[in-house]
């Protein structure tokens, strides 16, 4: 299966990746995961991203096209689910040029829609961990120990891009660039809009419905 998971900053599009590829067995590529383990290691993509991410900008499409290919490739048979990519249009149109030169396609897109109030509600109060890489809230979706990851004991911390002023500049960086990819995909892919809005359990059986139906059908092609 080949996912593109579409909605704006602090939909909860990790969220849901985490519980797709645990279901499905397929790997999760999050463009914006991928960029900060980059500037954590210090590489040169790291380093140019990092303004562009720190402002709430997009990195050039040029960049992220060649990063997220070269993953794309590495990924196994099962399939994977993008997170965070396409995020242009432009994205949209190179990843599947890039597919279509291997016979693939993307499969299904998944557009989690939420209101821009519980957006803001999500970012600020989002807490990670910095070793493993899990998402709580601090109101939503708790560790068991306040500020203490589950898995690995690390306290959690903020990311730097969810302040106020960069959270609104993602927004609205959202709006303008990545919202036309939805109607890109509507053209020639099976597009759900999915209301985010509900809480995450709820949300994820939205999810799971239309991935289940996916799965039966790609089963009928195939036997
Ligand atoms: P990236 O890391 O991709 O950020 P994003 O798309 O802005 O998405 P987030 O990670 O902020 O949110 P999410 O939807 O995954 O929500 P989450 O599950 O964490 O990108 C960062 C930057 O990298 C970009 O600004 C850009 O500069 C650059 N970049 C990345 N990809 C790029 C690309 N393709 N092109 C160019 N530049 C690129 O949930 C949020 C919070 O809400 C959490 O605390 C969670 O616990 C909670 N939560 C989740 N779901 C629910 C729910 N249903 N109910 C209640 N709470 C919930």
């Amino acid at each position: 299966m080949r996912i593109v998971l579409l909605g704006a900053p602090g939909a909860g599009k990790g969220t849901q990746c985490k519980r797709i590829v645990e279901k499905y067995g397929l790997v999760h590529l999050s463009s914006g995961d991928i960029l900060r383990r980059h500037r954590a290691k210090g590489t040169e993509l790291g380093k140019k991203a990092q303004a562009y991410m720190d402002s709430g900008a997009l990195v050039p499409d040029e960049i992220m096209v060649e990063m997220m290919a070269d993953e794309i490739k590495k990924a196994p048979k099962a399939g994977f689910v993008l997170d965070g990519f396409p995020r242009t249009v432009e994205q949209a149109g190179e990843l599947d040029k890039a597919l279509a030169s291997n016979g693939q396609k993307i499969d299904i897109v998944l557009n989690l829609k939420v209101d821009d109030n519980v957006v803001a509600q999500r970012m600020t109060g989002r807490r990670s961990c910095p070793k493993c890489g899990a998402v709580y809230h601090i109101e939503n979706l708790k560790p068991k120990v306040e500020g203490i990851c589950d898995n690995d004991g690390i306290e959690l911390v903020q990311r730097t891009d969810d302040g106020l002023e960069v959270m609104a500049n993602r927004l609205k960086t959202y709006h303008l660039q990545t919202e036309p990819v939805v109607d890109y995909y509507r053209d020639s892919s099976a597009v759900y809009d999915i209301d985010a809005n509900k809480d995450a359990d709820e949300t994820t059986a939205l999810v799971f419905e239309k991935l289940d139906a996916l799965v039966k059908v790609l089963n009928e092609i195939q036997n």
